[in-house]
């Protein structure tokens, strides 16, 4: 079987001319510009490419963008004065601490720092309890746009195995959230789960997000199943620098019913779920 490549780039196109069009009708309609802050702390080199896509995307929907990139040694007290100064500040709608931060800050302090309302990652102690609950918050990005992608390729997931290999705050756990929301059964595996190969084995739907490259297997995947690929991955590959996910994507795809590839896939879907979330935030903002 060859599976069906899930476009992740071409379905977020779509997500983020929606979000350009809500943008179009706020300014005309109440004359409000969405407006997203993201801070960097330190000089590291893949959070740099990523904060600089996001301030693309951004403006590209039509957004007031700020960056505010902060020294490797900026002290926690601070941090905490910008994030109070962006949350007191009516144009910035949505926060965006982008992670990991160096060590001597701590990220639960930092994260629980940012107005809840204005947390476009959805990692605030306070949207982690309502998305935990089933209740509106803010939702992480990355499994939204999983979700997203999950729900077009499906429609209902009603009753479906779900299983998820990784147990970050990022990304597993809020996964396993919005899926038993959705209503399938779900399993959260991760590195001392014993017979991974045959959790795995047992999933209509695979999510990956270990950030180990080419992990997984094809002959770990259930035929039909659809995969959900969340890593992005560096290697040396012929003296080139390749992205490639936690799912090796050759063997994967010649089982699976559907598989979004990398790059290409989960990617794109977080930022343009990044753009949507901070619509979100600034509607909600303006009730
Ligand atoms: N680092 C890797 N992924 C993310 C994300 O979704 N949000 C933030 N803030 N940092 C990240």
């Amino acid at each position: 079987m060859n599976a069906k490549i899930i476009d992740g780039k071409g379905f977020a196109a779509t997500v983020r001319d929606r979000v350009a069009k809500t943008v179009e009708r706020l300014k005309a309609d109440a004359g409000i510009t969405p407006g997203l802050a993201v801070v960097l702390v330190g000089e590291d080199p893949a959070s740099e490419v990523y904060v600089r896509s996001k301030g693309k995307a951004t403006l590209e929907a039509g957004m007031n963008s700020w960056e505010h990139k902060l020294d490797a040694d900026t002290s926690e007290q601070d941090l905490l004065a910008l994030i109070e100064r962006l949350n007191n500040d009516p144009a910035v709608h949505g926060i965006l601490v982008q992670l990991p931060l160096p060590d001597h800050l701590d990220p639960d302090v930092v994260i629980n720092a940012i107005d809840p309302a204005k947390d476009v990652d959805g990692f605030h102690i306070s949207n982690v309890g309502l998305l935990g609950t089933g209740q509106k918050s803010m939702v992480p990005c990355t499994p939204l746009g999983c979700l997203l992608m999950l729900r077009e390729h499906h429609g209902s997931l009603s009753g479906l195995n779900a299983v998820i290999v990784g147990r970050s705050n990022i990304v597993g756990k809020p996964m396993a959230q919005l899926l038993l929301n959705d209503s399938c059964t779900v399993t959260i595996a991760h590195s001392r789960t014993r017979d991974l190969a045959e959790v795995c084995r047992n999933a209509d739907i695979l999510v990956a997000a270990v950030g180990r490259p080419r992990m997984i297997p094809g002959d770990w995947v259930k035929p039909g199943a659809t995969v959900i690929d969340v890593g992005i991955n560096r290697i040396e590959s012929e003296g080139k620098t390749r992205l490639v996910g936690d799912v090796d994507f050759a063997s994967a795809s010649a089982v699976a019913g559907a598989i979004t590839p990398v790059p290409g896939g989960v990617g794109p879907m977080t930022i343009a779920c990044l753009l949507a979330n901070t619509v979100t935030a600034c509607s909600r903002a303006h009730g």
